[in-house]
């Protein structure tokens, strides 16, 4: 192994307060080694293209060793890089190269359940009932005259129950599938294994974690039912659960921060917190704490002014108390991709991220949603992955359609996809057999639609009109007009109903019609970015089109 790779010289004060962070699922971003699966090598041969974007830092899902049973979020060996996405060099290699290119990478984390095959959970298995290996999971006797009970009525996160019953009769908790076993973070040595894991990381580089399931890891005492059979999943983040956001979460994270508190540039933890409440989730951010957290109330919003204005309210009212940057989030690996979600339609998605790039505090970006890529909602059944697909009733059971690989250049699947080093192999063209979708043999993993020619990175660069250069001019705005990101709070204009206009530090005004009817107001300034069509300013007033943001200087 070589030196840490992290860059001290990269200014560090707060960086990460205002960043626009890049989230890439491995699988789907570049191959580099033409097999159809997206891996390391791919990932950084495309890291200038991240840099031209504008972003300051990119998240990785998990590439560590894994079955694959939930896409890698079922670790193995969290020290290990899966032989499907490369080696722990090729790891090295990558956070070097983006720390010369001046991107911070942020790695995914997932300690509240480990894979099957994790080493502790097989020795657990092997070691039996009252042996010391269990402790470390959640294993109990059943209920009912046999066992033949779960110990409890928790349900998993992808359906089914949250509870697997082992040949010798002892059942074991997993919130998800039944390849993820749940840690018991009441053992000490699951916490001093984490602390390890997150130094051996923070050693080899990387600027933070994205920690999976940040809510879950502490299950109230004694495993109490929850009484709601068949709801959980209307639940969640809605109500207290007994195996959501105790109290107890909170003294990992206080100690997880005097780790990342030794290494030197700000190293950060983003939460994937799903709690009743903004201000329960703030209190994953207090000073002592993690970073910030992902913001899924806004996910959800509507497009409706009136809904948009209050979540952006409510979001910035709840950080204020500690201290933390609000984040806004549209799309990512588990949602239907923005563009569909709000209705479909491309002018809608466009006004949706300039209006989000405009907002105080960190902005994350799903890889494609640049492209105005489209959920794929046709994939035949076959072709699923989704583990939540298979269990009845689990998630929305449709999260392929959002994974789908970028298409970079050509004109047929996959779409350059597998030219990840630009001397890649991978040659595996759509074939076009009648389905509308490409072989999906050796191109890619999961077939990519063939109509997306005209939305390869490769068409879009150079047109004006184009997401992709929307995308890039936005990010780079955000860098020279740094009131875009800052502060804690909107200055809110008047505006007509189903209209947003507020003031950004530095003179920046943001003018968001998330109606289908044009309205018309005054100029507030200079336009110098629309997502949609630039109208003329008529006697000192102007016409904002149909779902349509635009920036303008005063
Ligand atoms: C949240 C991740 O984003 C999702 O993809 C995964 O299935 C679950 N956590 C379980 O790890």
């Amino acid at each position: 192994m070589t030196t840490p790779q992290h860059n001290p010289t990269a200014p560090a004060r707060d960086w990460w307060r205002d960043a626009v962070i890049y989230q890439v699922y491995p699988r789907s971003f570049a191959d580099g080694n033409g097999d159809g699966m997206g891996d390391l090598a791919g990932i950084r041969s495309r890291l200038p293209y991240l840099r031209d974007l504008g972003v300051d830092a990119v998240w990785l899902s998990p590439f560590y060793a894994s079955p694959q049973a939930d896409a890698g979020y079922d670790v193995a060996d969290y020290r290990a890089i899966d032989p499907m996405f490369g080696t722990l060099a090729d790891a090295e290699a990558l956070i070097a190269e983006a720390h010369r290119l001046g991107l911070r990478i942020i790695t995914d984390l997932v300690p509240n359940h480990c894979s099957d095959q994790h080493e502790w959970f097989r020795r657990a298995l092997v070691e039996g009932p009252g042996s010391t290996a269990r402790e470390r999971f959640h294993f109990r006797k059943g209920r009912g005259e046999n066992g033949e009970q779960p110990p409890n009525d928790w349900e998993s996160l992808f359906g089914g129950p949250a509870w697997t019953r082992v040949p010798d009769g002892e059942w074991y908790l997993h919130l998800f599938a039944p390849e993820q076993p749940d840690f018991n973070w009441d053992h000490p040595a699951v916490h001093d294994e984490f602390r390890s894991i997150l130094r051996f990381w923070l050693d080899l580089g990387v600027d933070g974690f994205r920690v999976d399931v940040a809510h879950g890891l502490v299950k109230a005492p004694g495993l109490p039912d929850m009484g709601h059979t068949g709801e959980q999943l209307k639940l969640l983040g809605n109500q207290p659960l007994p195996f959501f956001d105790q109290d107890g979460v909170h003294a990992i994270y206080r100690s997880w921060r005097t780790v990342l508190d030794e290494y030197d540039g700000e190293r950060i933890a983003v939460a994937e917190a799903w709690t009743p409440t903004a201000e329960r989730t703030a209190l994953y951010l207090r000073p002592d704490e993690l970073h910030q957290a992902f913001n899924f109330h806004y996910l959800g919003t509507s497009w409706d002014a009136a809904a948009l204005r209050e979540a952006i309210d409510a979001s910035l009212d709840a950080m204020r108390p500690v201290g933390a940057p609000t984040t806004w989030v549209l799309s990512n690996h588990d949602v239907v991709r923005h563009r569909t979600r709000l209705g479909g339609d491309l002018a809608r998605a466009r006004a949706a991220t300039l209006l989000m790039l405009a907002l105080p505090g960190s902005a994350y970006l799903y890889q494609g949603e640049e492209l105005g890529l489209p959920e794929v909602t046709d994939l035949p059944d076959e072709v699923r992955q989704d583990p939540s697909f298979f269990r009845d009733s689990g998630q929305d059971g449709l999260r392929d359609g959002c994974r789908v690989p970028l298409p970079w250049s050509g004109t047929e699947p996959p779409y350059g996809f597998g030219d990840g080093t630009g001397t890649g192999t991978g040659t595996g063209a759509g074939t076009g057999n009648g389905t509308g979708f490409g072989d999906g043999g050796s191109g890619s993993w999961l077939p990519q639609p063939a109509d997306w020619a005209p939305l390869t990175v490769q068409a879009q660069t150079g047109d004006p009109a184009s997401t992709l250069e929307l995308y890039r001019t936005a990010l780079n705005l955000r860098r020279t007009h740094p009131g875009l990101g800052a502060g804690d709070a909107v200055e809110w204009l008047d505006a007509p109903d189903g209209v947003l206009a507020f003031r950004r530090p530095g003179g920046l005004v943001c003018t968001v019609n998330a109606t289908d009817a044009p309205a018309r107001l005054p100029a507030p300034g200079r336009p110098i970015l629309s997502s949609g069509h630039q109208l003329p300013v008529l006697d000192g007033d102007f016409i904002l089109t149909p779902d349509t943001t635009i920036w303008w200087e005063e």
